[in-house]
């Protein structure tokens, strides 16, 4: 089963990022990311086998779920994956510190995952060319309340991101 942990967005952000997702595709092409899909990915895990799930799971558990606001004010492009992504200038420490408790939690239960480094970023558009200009965006709040454990199915028509399950957090830590 192919796995990733995200922070996965409510209906209103995900709405204001199919918008930066269409003013970006006027500037640099490229596929755009379903909108149901749009996520940021806090730890890629790939195939995890059945019987290692609930390890998974129990690992998760061990980390406190923070409550946070990441201000979406950046959408950027990587010419090295041709990638437009919306990004955050300001990183809270509420989520820096669940990423990576989470990050060690895993590696606690040996338990593996892409370990390249967390940089936060919502894919928007892949195979996209290199703008000329970035689009003025008008920013997104995305009030964060916790993270998902993400399955990716596999489909004909692409990949669809279904939640396993999810840790809600509290506002204090
Ligand atoms: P990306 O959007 O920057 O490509 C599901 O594939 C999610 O996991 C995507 O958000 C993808 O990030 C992320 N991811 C991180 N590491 C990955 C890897 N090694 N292979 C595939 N996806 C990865």
């Amino acid at each position: 089963m192919r796995l990733f942990f995200a922070f996965w967005p409510d209906e209103g952000v995900r709405a204001q990022l199919a918008h930066w997702a269409r003013e970006l595709h006027a500037a640099c092409g490229g596929r755009p990311m379903r909108t149901e899909n749009l996520h940021l990915t806090v730890a890629f895990l790939g195939n995890v086998e059945d019987a290692r799930i609930a390890e998974v799971e129990r690992a998760a558990c061990d980390v406190a779920p923070r409550v946070a606001s990441l201000v979406l004010d950046q959408p950027g492009y990587w010419k090295h994956n041709r990638i437009a992504w919306a990004g955050a200038s300001v990183v809270p420490v509420e989520i820096e510190t669940c990423v990576a408790e989470l990050r060690s939690a895993l590696e606690r239960s040996h338990i593996s995952f892409d370990k390249k480094g967390f940089v936060s970023h919502v894919t928007l558009l892949r195979d996209a060319r290199e703008p000329r200009a970035m689009p003025a965006l008008g920013a997104i709040d995305w009030k964060l309340d916790g993270f998902a454990l993400v399955q990716s199915v596999t489909l004909p028509r692409g990949s669809r991101y279904e939640i396993r399950k999810s840790w809600k957090g509290r506002t204090t830590a």
